[in-house]
């Protein structure tokens, strides 16, 4: 695992988007799997500046997204898939027919995941997955378990991601239970991992997972087990690691 440690979360998204970038340039016809929250949002816009700028080109970019809430539609302003158009799709030249998520509104959850598995297999698995990191630990909405999970499921959310999320709708009442997630086997399939994390209330869980015993307990420190992965983390996330790192 290598952590790069950045001043601020302006430096971790420009540094993240420029591994991204490289990904892009390198292989053109990449999947990259993406992930929404508030830590990938700099890294977005910086991607966007960059294509903007010519410098980068997604015509040949297919994208899988880690997760959805299960009963939003795309057209919700809280679905996840409103938040990538809002943030990524619809601001550079991605074909659209080529960026999936898992759908929101299957109601049979077990032919949702089904399809979604079917779709991460056929476009050939992820090159590159960017990942953020639940203050639980949670990465994509694989939640603190007692198994790590294998392909794409149906989640609770847990009391402490439904109140985190609470932020985003207009109240707690309103936050979807439950949501469709890639899982764990997915995720540790991608040939390249990228974590990107920020600020003091992540430094607790950010020392646990990538420093502490690997458990299912705490989702995201299977990581610890990819051969590729790159955490960029700014100073504040990385305040609780001083002496390890
Ligand atoms: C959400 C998402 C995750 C994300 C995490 C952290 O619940 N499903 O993919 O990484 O929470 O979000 P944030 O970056 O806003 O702290």
């Amino acid at each position: 695992m290598k952590i790069i440690k950045t001043t601020n979360y302006r430096d971790m998204s420009r540094k993240a988007a420029n591994i991204i970038s490289a990904q892009i340039i390198l292989k053109p016809a990449c999947v990259l799997g993406l992930a929404t929250g508030s830590s990938p949002i700099g890294t977005y816009d910086q991607l966007v500046e960059w294509y903007g700028k010519g410098d980068l080109d997604f015509s040949e970019v297919t994208t899988v997204n880690l997760d959805e809430y299960r009963g939003l539609p795309r057209e919700n302003s809280q679905s996840y898939y409103y938040f990538m158009n809002e943030h990524l799709f619809q601001r550079v030249n991605i074909e659209k027919s080529k960026t999936f998520l898992p759908d929101g509104t299957e109601q049979d959850s077990e032919a949702a995941c089904r399809k979604y598995d079917e779709i991460i297999k056929s476009v050939g698995g992820v090159d590159l997955q960017l990942l953020g990191l639940g203050h639980n630990g949670h990465i994509g909405f694989n939640e603190p378990a007692d198994a790590f999970a294998k392909g794409t499921h149906c989640v609770d959310l847990s009391e402490r991601t439904i109140q985190a999320n609470t932020r985003f709708f207009a109240s707690e009442d309103e936050v979807p239970r439950q949501a469709y997630t890639m899982g764990i086997q997915t995720i540790m399939a991608a040939h390249k991992i990228l974590l990107v994390v920020s600020g003091e209330d992540k430094a607790d869980i950010v020392r646990t997972a990538f420093f502490g015993p690997v458990t299912p307990q705490v989702p995201a420190s299977i990581l610890q087990f990819h051969q590729d992965v790159t955490v960029v983390a700014d100073e504040a996330a990385l305040s609780k690691c001083s002496g390890i790192l």
